[in-house]
């Protein structure tokens, strides 16, 4: 049966096909998985590229002379320039391999911030953040003497341009925004804070671990200097992420963690290291993860980040529509007010809501039985939670795969939910 999308062209059909998972049950119903946000689903070209790996190839990287240590490396070295491309950065070394965007995130604040910010300075952030673009500069601040502060949100939870400017000074030193909220999917207008940032000689740090796994991105158009991000949210394996940052940043940062693979020479007493991107990734990686993570973006790229986009705007609209319906929700975010045809910015593809008083975990058990997976709680955002006056919130959030139907499910199973607790 083809699946209805308003764009004739988008090949639903062909992609569920391509993620083994879809065809599957869960509590005996056909899975409907609403839960990309926190992590996608692999499809087989990804599960392939590390299984060839791990039955064929099996070797360490850039240690061995022997072939399956080269071909090893070429693997990993592909991926890097995969992952490059995806994002256009300007060269590989540019691209540093980590565990997450968590660590990402992490690498950013204590190589940078802990080197360069002094009692004093300013970061600039926002209630929007989740805790991995917010956590690591407390720490900083903390122990640097620098100040967090936070750009006023408006009352569904927006950055303007203005409130921007509004807090920025001449001790404005980083500024560190999603570039898609993890709650409600707004996206911030980061080309506007990007300028804002160069006019202040401010650091600019976007957190991309929701945007880079469902729009475009191009680093060098945007303007930013670092960008973190996750291989599990954009069809990769767990356990593999990266950071994107500027050459002459990178190379004035220090490494977070120190060891094997990153040395030059090593003396008794002290050591002296490589350059980009290799002083950031001491020990061995997780090579059948970032073969995968290559994998995964060059599957991406094949269909197209604007079709994948266009196609979650379309499933976001019916969903907004649809849960709208049911009786007593309560939807949060932009797309009450500047519905999905966009306003300053568009909205990518996360619905959050709650029903009546439910618990949001109550809610989501009724939806577990009927084979729905959502996401329930604060979504690691709890100044987020507390922004919109909530203590969770239940999360559906939308993919390349997903179908209006799952939707239509998620809805009947929303009042079926009603039901249950009348
Ligand atoms: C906006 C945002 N930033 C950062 C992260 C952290 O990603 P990870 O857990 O892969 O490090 C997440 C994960 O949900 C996220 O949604």
């Amino acid at each position: 049966m083809s699946r209805r999308t308003v764009s004739r062209t988008y090949p639903i059909d062909r992609i569920r096909t391509e993620f083994p998972i879809l065809g599957t049950t869960m509590r005996g119903k056909p899975l409907a998985y609403l839960d990309s946000g926190a992590t996608s689903l692999k499809p087989q070209v990804v599960v392939d590229a590390e299984l060839h790996y791990l039955t064929r190839i099996s070797a360490n990287i850039h240690r061995g002379v022997y072939q399956l240590s080269e071909e090893a490396t070429v693997r990993f070295d592909e991926a890097r320039d995969s992952v490059r491309q995806f994002i256009n950065a300007g060269d590989e070394g540019e691209v540093i391999f980590t565990k997450n965007a968590t660590e990402s995130s992490n690498i950013i604040a204590f190589g940078w911030g802990r080197k360069f910010l002094k009692t004093g300075d300013e970061i600039i952030t926002t209630e929007l953040e989740h805790h991995a673009n917010l956590v690591p500069w407390q720490q900083v601040a903390a122990a640097t003497g620098a100040k967090l502060l936070f750009v006023p949100l408006d009352p569904v939870g927006r950055v303007s341009p203005d409130a921007v400017e509004s807090v920025v000074t001449e001790r404005t030193r980083v500024m560190a925004v999603t570039g898609m909220s993890n709650v409600t999917g707004y996206m911030p207008p980061l080309r506007d804070i990007a300028a804002i940032a160069r006019r202040a000689g401010a650091v600019f740090v976007v957190d991309g671990a929701q945007l880079v796994s469902h729009h475009p991105v191009d680093v060098q158009s945007l303007g930013c200097d670092f960008l973190t991000f996750s291989a599990h949210k954009m069809c990769g394996p767990t356990g593999v992420g990266a950071l994107y940052g500027r050459r002459d940043l990178l190379e004035a940062m220090d490494p977070l963690l120190y060891g094997g693979d990153m040395i030059v020479r090593v003396g008794k007493e002290s050591a002296t290291f490589k350059g980009v991107p290799d002083k950031f990734e001491s020990g061995t990686p997780n090579i059948s993860g970032v073969i995968g993570f290559g994998a995964a973006v060059r599957y991406l790229q094949g269909i197209g980040m604007e079709a994948i986009a266009g196609h979650e705007q379309e499933l976001l609209a019916h969903a907004v529509r649809r849960v709208g319906e049911v009786p007593g929700v309560a939807i949060y975010g932009p797309v009450t007010e500047q519905g999905v045809a966009g306003g300053v910015s568009e909205p990518g593809g996360i619905l959050s809501f709650n029903l009546g008083d439910l618990h949001p975990h109550d809610v989501g058990a009724v939806l577990d039985g009927e084979g729905v997976a959502v996401r329930t709680g604060f979504h690691c955002a709890q100044p987020m939670m507390q922004f919109l006056g909530v203590p969770g919130t239940v999360r559906a959030s939308f993919y390349l795969y997903n179908t209006f139907e799952e939707i239509d499910r998620l809805v009947d199973a929303l009042n079926k939910t009603l039901e249950v607790f009348s």
